[in-house]
């Protein structure tokens, strides 16, 4: 491995370990993920548990709460400890305007996520994160498992000639591309906004590749062969590099939140025929900084 992707690593591992009071935090690799325990998130969190769930979330960017039975009002309520929630586009009628179904069944022929992205980065200002709460898992007793990606890293171990690149550029993020060619309903206003290549974490001040498959259309300072050259390589690097992800084993009520302004994530499906059922709550982010 090239001597600037070590250092990157190395700048991880060897920071000193967290301390926490009221959490145990267990990290599922030393680059990306924790297991929190030591919490019950149907009842009220006390500030300290809130304040060290929130340092545990600056530094290992998707934590995983098990065994959490939780209704959808207790998933509500330990979210916005975060921030306001970010309302789901196209929420059907009837429905809560901030619980998102994540729902496969036999019938499906597409599943949300099924590809390295980060959530709504078309919008001009994306989600701060996600809370996923899975009920159901498939029968097969495995499968369905979500992979996260660290975009702090991407970016770290890259040559520095090629940050030094891509530091000052923006790229498009096109609402329309999810839609794969299809037409979306006419009530949704497709969101195109561009964002910087390069983003710094709002709170820790940290670089950030932010670009992904799913959303990003085009670097406008390029020819189009050139963003598409330099697109395809940003988005192969994430979905080719096994040092950057975590894998999220899931079991009926985990919870899983990710910072959705620092991780992409890729659901899995592997369970055909066999159901797959959670509710996602996202909160309100801000517009992307360089
Ligand atoms: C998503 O939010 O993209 C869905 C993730 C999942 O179902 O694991």
């Amino acid at each position: 491995m090239d001597q600037y992707a070590l250092d990157a690593i190395e700048r991880i591992t060897t920071r000193p370990k967290e301390v926490y009071d009221t959490i145990a935090v267990d990290p599922l690799t030393p680059l990306l993920g924790a297991e929190v325990s030591g919490l019950d998130l149907a009842e009220e969190l006390t500030q300290e548990q809130v304040a060290e769930v929130r340092r545990a979330f600056l530094t290992h960017h998707v934590l995983v709460f098990r065994d959490q039975k939780i209704t959808a009002e207790d998933h509500k309520r330990f979210a916005r400890h975060f921030g306001e929630l970010h309302p789901v586009a196209l929420a059907p009628e009837g429905s809560d305007p901030f619980v998102l179904d994540i729902k496969t069944t036999k019938e499906s022929r597409a599943v949300a996520g099924n590809g390295w992205h980060a959530d709504g980065t078309a919008d001009a200002e994306p989600s701060l994160g996600s809370m996923l709460h899975i009920l159901r898992t498939p029968d097969t007793g495995s499968g369905g498992d979500t992979l996260f990606a660290n975009m702090h890293l991407a970016y770290e171990i890259l040559s520095p000639a090629m940050r030094a690149f891509l530091d000052p550029l923006t790229a498009v993020h096109d609402g329309l591309l999810p839609w794969m060619g299809q037409t979306p309903p006419p009530e949704y206003e497709v969101p195109v906004n561009e964002h910087p290549v390069v983003a710094r974490h709002p709170e820790t001040g940290r670089k950030l590749l932010f670009v992904n498959g799913a959303y990003t259309s085009h670097i406008p300072q390029l020819s189009r062969a050139e963003s598409k050259a330099v697109l395809d390589m940003l988005h192969d690097h994430v979905a080719r590099t096994p040092l950057l992800n975590c894998r999220v084993r899931w079991a009926p009520n985990t919870l899983v939140f990710w910072d959705n302004r620092c991780v992409q994530h890729h659901a899995t499906w592997d369970y055909y025929p066999h159901e797959r059922y959670g509710r996602r709550v996202a909160i309100r982010g801000h517009r992307p900084r360089a």
